[in-house]
């Protein structure tokens, strides 16, 4: 697939960088972080996001907790000030929300996040939970192929919390994840989006 320039999703966005401060808030956790130009979210922590975090079940005190598509690491952040027991994978594959992600985890006092490309988590690690704002512009076939890497790499009771807007087709998405074996439920519905879970198989 040829990657749109200036998407959030390319590797190395050519947009000039111009950081700024966003400020997440939800629960008990008010923190400044780190956004940029050709990061998904740059302008404001986004509402599936926010929702994800208040929605969605608190993270297993232990293990290694992904979050697929990090982005800047708001939801990786998060968890890891949920579960400081916790190893907290944030994964993308935008050098610059990397970056970012490493950044805004320091200076939030973070340091059981671990912020990795994918091909650097190792082969072996399983997860005891996912939680994602999955990359639903990258086009069907490129997330499932995504979720289909990563869900296989769910702990026996793990479990994958993910947020997506209603008219972003999920609806479509749960049918697929239930149509490829997963046990897929529709745990929240709120402000025009949907927390899936979708527990390994
Ligand atoms: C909807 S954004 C969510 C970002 C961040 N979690 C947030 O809540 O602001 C999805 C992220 O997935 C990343 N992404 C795209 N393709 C990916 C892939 N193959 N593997 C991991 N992350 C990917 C994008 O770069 C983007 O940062």
């Amino acid at each position: 697939m040829s990657i749109p320039k200036n998407h959030y999703f390319n590797p190395t966005p050519e947009v000039a960088s111009k950081p700024h401060t966003v400020r997440l808030r939800a629960g008990a956790l008010d923190l400044e972080l780190q956004a940029d130009r050709g990061v998904f979210g740059a302008r404001r922590i986004d509402l599936g996001t926010l929702t994800l975090l208040k929605e969605a079940p608190a993270p297993p005190a232990e293990g290694d907790i992904l979050d697929l598509g990090a982005g800047y690491g708001p939801i990786a952040i998060a968890l890891a000030k949920a579960s400081p027991k916790a190893r907290i994978w944030a994964v993308d594959v935008n050098e610059r929300a990397l970056e970012l992600s490493r950044t805004n985890a320091e200076a939030a006092g973070a340091a059981n996040v671990t912020v990795a490309a994918p091909d650097e988590v190792p082969d072996g690690v399983r997860f005891a939970a996912i939680y994602s704002n999955p990359p639903v512009r990258v086009g069907k076939a490129a997330m499932h192929e995504i979720l289909d890497r990563w869900l296989d790499r769910l702990a026996p009771a793990g479990a994958a919390y993910l947020v997506v807007q209603r008219n972003l087709g999920s609806d479509s998405l749960a049918a697929w994840l239930a149509a490829s074996g997963r046990d897929v439920d529709r745990l929240k519905s709120k402000k025009g989006y949907r927390i899936l879970r979708v527990r390994a198989a």
